[in-house]
């Protein structure tokens, strides 16, 4: 059985990762934040699936590449963090971040990813029409979700779904790539 899990969060500067680790673990949104917050464990037994989990930001002002590669070699799952409200941030997850974590995987070890959509309390409309082609475009993307930091809206949902992402991945149906 798997010992413990690691969820690291990625995306550009300023959609709000570091804020939503530090909403998550002191329940209120952060006035200011550093660049990047220390890693947390949360024990297993406040876990939905009682299994001890780590969280890691990333922030490329205190990062290279080469430590972000690291990372991502470390992780059991990838959240890819966007700002709903800012289509440029939309865009890197598939000209940057998707090729980062899996580019170099081979098919049947991808790292799951979960694309995280936050600022939803300045949002005017759903992102999910821009988001859903490129769900349907990378079969790792294992779910997205819309949340906001601030407000503290689907904070702790998108722990659990990167858990569960880890713990309980959904088999694809059939995989595009293996037809042609
Ligand atoms: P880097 O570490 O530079 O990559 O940025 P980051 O992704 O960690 O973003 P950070 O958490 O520093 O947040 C950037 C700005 O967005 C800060 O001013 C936050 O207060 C603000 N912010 C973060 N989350 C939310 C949110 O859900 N809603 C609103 N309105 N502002 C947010
Ligand atoms: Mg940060």
């Amino acid at each position: 059985m798997r010992e413990d899990v690691r969820i690291l969060l990625v995306g550009e500067p300023k959609v709000g990762k570091t804020s939503l680790i530090m909403s998550l673990v002191s329940e209120e949104f952060p006035e200011e934040v550093p660049a990047r917050a220390e890693e947390i464990t949360i024990p297993a037994d406040v876990t939905p699936e009682r299994i001890p989990t780590h969280i890691i930001d990333y922030s490329a002002s205190e990062q290279t590449d080469d430590e972000l590669q690291d990372e991502i070699n470390r992780a059991n799952v990838v959240c890819v963090v966007y700002d709903v409200n800012k289509e440029s941030t939309i865009k890197k997850i598939q000209s940057k971040w998707i090729p980062l974590v899996n580019g170099r995987t081979e098919k049947g070890n991808r790292i799951p990813v979960i694309l995280v959509g936050n600022k939803s309390d300045l949002q005017g409309a759903s992102s999910m029409e821009t988001i859903l082609p490129i769900m349907n475009q990378f079969m790792e993307i294992e779910t997205c979700v819309e949340c906001s930091a601030k407000n503290l809206k689907n904070i702790s949902e998108l722990f659990f779904y990167a858990q569960k992402a880890v713990l309980h991945p959904t088999a694809p149906l059939y995989n595009p790539e293996d037809k042609q």
